[in-house]
């Protein structure tokens, strides 16, 4: 039998920078909440078996009435204070299972993930045991010091990650349990774990989609609004 893949969908966060005084995965976009646009993407993949929810603090039941609807939905739990720590509590959750199941990590408040995406993510986990998506910077991008250009990587060598980052079960693992074990510990995301403490793992990057977004500001949920509602893709 081939090894489960599990979907994590990371909505543990409060939504600071939205500023709409409740976690953004629970703003509606196209009359659903974002985290159900989220959810349902890998409830809807026939690659995913199972999909575990990790949500902030005092929203569980939010979260746990966004994601039963959904019959691939096996765990709804709460996350912590960073993407990292609520990425660890989901990892808890898999406790015990074999290395090779594949976990897919998902941010919730990337709404518009679609099939190809996750399709192409799944495909790559066949070869690799760890697996980013990108999309490539159109905007130059500088490293800025003191307010001044420091440097300027080529372009074309410059990718924007998205999520969903697949990986083998044992790899994460392994990844966390050296990051945990590391008082100076700080990551913006999984393929950021996975490459500072296991660096001999490649990490394999396939094309992602400029309508998987992040909603981040206000900005992107008038954008999200339109994405959801269009017609054609
Ligand atoms: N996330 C999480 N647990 C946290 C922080 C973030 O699961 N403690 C999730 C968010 O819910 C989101 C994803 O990680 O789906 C990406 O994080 P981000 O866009 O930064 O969301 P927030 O942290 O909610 O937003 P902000 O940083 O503006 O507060
Ligand atoms: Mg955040």
């Amino acid at each position: 039998m081939a090894a489960r893949t599990v979907a994590v969908v990371l909505a543990g966060g409060v939504g600071e920078r939205m500023g709409a005084g409740r976690p953004k995965q629970l703003i509606e976009v196209g009359g659903r909440p974002i985290l159900a646009h989220a959810v349902g993407a890998f409830d809807a993949h026939p690659g995913v078996d199972e999909v575990v929810v990790v949500m902030a603090a005092g929203h569980l039941r939010d979260a746990a009435a966004i994601a039963a609807p959904f019959g691939k939905t096996a765990a709804v739990i709460e996350g912590g204070d960073t993407r990292t720590a609520s990425t660890v509590a989901a990892l808890r959750v898999l406790d015990g299972r074999p290395d090779d199941v594949r976990v897919l990590f998902h941010d919730a408040a990337r709404p518009f993930v679609d099939r190809p995406v996750i399709d192409r993510v799944l495909a790559a986990l066949d070869e690799h045991e760890a697996v980013a998506v990108g999309v490539p910077s159109s905007d130059t991008v500088v490293v800025v010091d003191g307010g001044v250009v420091a440097s300027m990587p080529p372009r074309e060598t410059l990718t924007r990650f998205q999520t969903p980052q697949g990986f083998r079960l044992g790899t994460i693992r392994k990844a966390y349990e050296l990051a945990l074990a590391d008082p100076a510990l700080r990551a913006t995301d999984d393929c950021g774990i996975v490459h500072r403490y296991l660096p001999d793992v490649p990490i394999r990057v396939v094309e992602g989609s400029e309508r998987n977004l992040k909603v981040t500001q206000p900005l992107d949920a008038v954008l999200a609004e339109h994405l959801a509602t269009e017609v054609t893709p």
